[in-house]
């Protein structure tokens, strides 16, 4: 039997407290929210959870806080089988949070505050040099310090491991520290924030990702939400459309794409293929509330790819 793919994922663990409501209360009103859910978030544990669900043998480098989530969010990770030798827990620091609010139709509002994660340095990652050298495949966002993010990029570059970069939360960016990264993920409004331009609809995704391969990227992917992604490089810029799905709670369904599509690449498929496949991990998971316990085990989403990869 072929091993495992071997994913690495240095970045943010969260825990998210997403309030569901019929809308967002304005400055100086109180409001009743219909329902509250506290979980396990944060882009790079999302990420790591998705990639562990299809399959993946994963490894995490991340801090927590010296507060109650952060030995609840270890043991979430260890429960799972991912690795957490590299999360090492900060004295004094609050763990990363992320107010969610909920829309009806399943649109969200995150705010973020980063706590521990801000505290994950570039000796983390010379720390888990061994274990990251032994990766297929280095995934990264931008919950942590934007220094640790162009170290890391730098150090699969010149161990020659494959590199996906989700920017996200978006924030203006080094691109000279971006040249020859393999994939560069942002959904619209984060692609927006990076190169100015709009992203309202495919073509004006063409031109964004292909002022981003103009700076250098190999393969940039942007997820479009009911749209589906844009997958362009320097010899392609193509539409994968979306499957059609009952959204309830999109939070985190960028993470279930990215987490889904490592794992994809990883096992040898052709580059279009694991992006339709990550479309619809991506929007199984928009079906269900929360970030992570919303994603699919490999077993449900290959049953819901076999019903449907016709589409
Ligand atoms: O992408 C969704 C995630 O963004 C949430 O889990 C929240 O923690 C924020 O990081």
């Amino acid at each position: 039997m072929a091993r495992r793919p071997r994913v690495a994922v240095v970045g943010s663990a969260n825990i998210d407290l997403t309030t569901f409501a019929d809308r967002f209360p304005k400055p100086g009103e109180t409001i009743f929210g219909q329902r509250f859910d506290l979980g396990f978030g944060g882009k790079g544990a999302n990420q790591a959870v998705a990639a562990r669900l299809c399959g993946a043998d994963v490894f995490m480098v991340a801090r927590v806080g010296s507060d109650l989530f952060g030995p609840a969010t270890v043991e979430n990770f260890q429960k799972l089988g991912i690795d957490t030798s590299h999360v090492k827990q900060v004295e004094g620091l609050s763990s990363g949070v992320a107010p969610i609010f909920v829309e009806p139709d399943g649109q969200n509002r995150i705010l973020v505050v980063k706590g521990a994660n801000d505290a994950l340095n570039p000796a983390d990652v010379d720390a888990a040099a061994d274990m990251l050298k032994a990766a297929d495949c280095i995934v990264l966002q931008f919950e942590i310090p934007l220094a640790t993010v162009y170290y890391t990029i730098a150090f699969a570059r010149k161990h020659e491991i494959r590199c996906i970069l989700n920017p996200a939360p978006g924030q203006p960016v080094d691109m000279r520290e971006l040249t020859g990264l393999d994939y560069f993920v942002p959904n619209e409004s984060e692609a927006e924030t990076i190169t100015g331009i709009a992203v309202r609809n495919i073509d004006d995704a063409k031109r964004c990702a292909a002022k981003l391969v103009g700076d250098g990227i190999r393969r940039v992917i942007i997820t479009l939400g009911s749209k589906g992604s844009l997958l362009a490089g320097r010899d392609l810029s193509q539409h994968v459309p979306a499957f059609p799905l009952k959204a309830i709670d999109s939070t985190g369904a960028g993470d279930a794409f990215i987490g889904s599509f490592a794992v994809f690449l990883a096992e040898g498929l052709p580059e279009l293929e694991a992006v339709r496949r990550a479309n619809l991990y991506a929007g199984l998971s928009t079906t269900g509330v929360g970030t992570q316990k919303s994603f699919y085990d490999r077993q449900r989403f290959d049953a819901q790819w076999a019903g449907r990869s016709g589409q």
